[in-house]
């Protein structure tokens, strides 16, 4: 695999706004440099939080309601008491937009941890202030001849986890897992890791969602191992409600070195053609191959309705 130039689902322009940003941290706005946690916050401590990423178009939050459905269930899962309704979490996104002067070409992350330990030990009752509620809002525009430059995937040896261990449907502020895979494929000259199931099949990358096409159906994985991607869903319901043969099943690295067209779903990237898995090249080599344009196309489409 060529070690050329780097490409990652994640390319944003660079954008010296971003040094002015006005950062949400418990309510107060503070400007970056002065936005801090606590070194007792647990989030820092043990990645003991949940968190969102989201997309602004036209002044609105694009898919709003999946993401806060995904927080609040995540949060529940882990038993920690968010202190916000979501009425008031859409406030807080509102007011560190409106604070930021915010439109468009924005991309969020909005975070919630168990709060402020008495004591730097694991156990949750030990956080006894909180929680820590933190929105970075950027303004992060998607690279356009990144956008379908496309990514050189490599499968790694990290496994999407059983859900009895540390569940990989949970967004977790702890992501040592993915962060090891995109290490592992970084080493060997990939933008990104494609990560396996514990039964060998393909499941997902360590930051997107992952579909293949062949003899024009799209195939993604059954979802049993990899996150609940709001992208992921949208580009099933699109292929769904658009008559493209659309299924949610196992598959290995067999099918996918033969597939015609490959392509990563995430909120920051809608979907990102694959170029390259473990050294071979995807199809005809065709970026967007015409079955991820259509779809690219559909799913813009639905943002705007979304947002309209
Ligand atoms: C491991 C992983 N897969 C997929 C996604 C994409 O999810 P979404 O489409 O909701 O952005 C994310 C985003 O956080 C992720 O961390």
């Amino acid at each position: 695999m060529q070690t050329t130039e780097r490409q990652n689902t994640h390319e944003a322009e660079l954008d010296a706004r971003n040094e002015n940003i006005l950062i949400y941290v418990d309510g107060a706005l503070l400007p970056r440099q002065e936005a801090k946690v606590s070194v007792y916050d647990s989030g820092f401590l043990l990645g003991d939080g949940v968190w969102e990423g989201l997309r602004l178009r036209a002044g609105k939050w694009v898919f709003l309601s999946d993401h806060l459905d995904r927080l609040f269930e995540a949060a529940l899962a882990i038993d920690l008491k968010i202190g916000m309704d979501r009425t008031q979490i859409f406030e807080a996104l509102e007011k560190t937009r409106d604070a930021n002067g915010m439109m468009d070409n924005v991309h969020a992350r909005l975070m919630v941890t168990r709060g402020r330990k008495i004591r730097p030990f694991q156990h949750p009752r030990l956080s006894r202030e909180g929680p820590t509620i933190v929105i970075i809002m950027e303004h992060s525009r998607l690279e356009a001849s990144a956008k379908n430059r496309g990514v050189r995937l490599a499968t790694v040896p990290q496994v999407r986890g059983l859900p009895m261990s540390q569940d990989p449907k949970l967004n977790s502020h702890s992501k040592l897992n993915c962060v090891l895979a995109a290490i592992q494929a970084e080493k060997v000259g990939a933008d990104e890791a494609l990560m396996l199931d514990p039964l060998g099949f393909v499941n997902t990358t360590n930051s997107c969602n992952l579909f293949i096409v062949r003899k024009a159906e799209v195939w993604t994985s059954t979802g049993d191992y990899c996150m609940p991607g709001i992208t992921r869903r949208k580009v099933i319901e699109l292929c769904r409600a658009n008559g493209i043969p659309m299924f949610e099943k196992n598959f290995s690295l067999v099918e996918t070195y033969s597939a015609e067209e490959i392509f990563l779903t995430g909120t920051f990237g809608g979907q990102t053609p694959v170029s390259e898995v473990d050294g071979r090249g995807v199809g005809n080599g065709a970026l967007p191959g015409p079955l991820t344009s259509h779809i690219q196309s559909l799913y813009q489409a639905l943002i705007h309705r979304d947002t309209a």
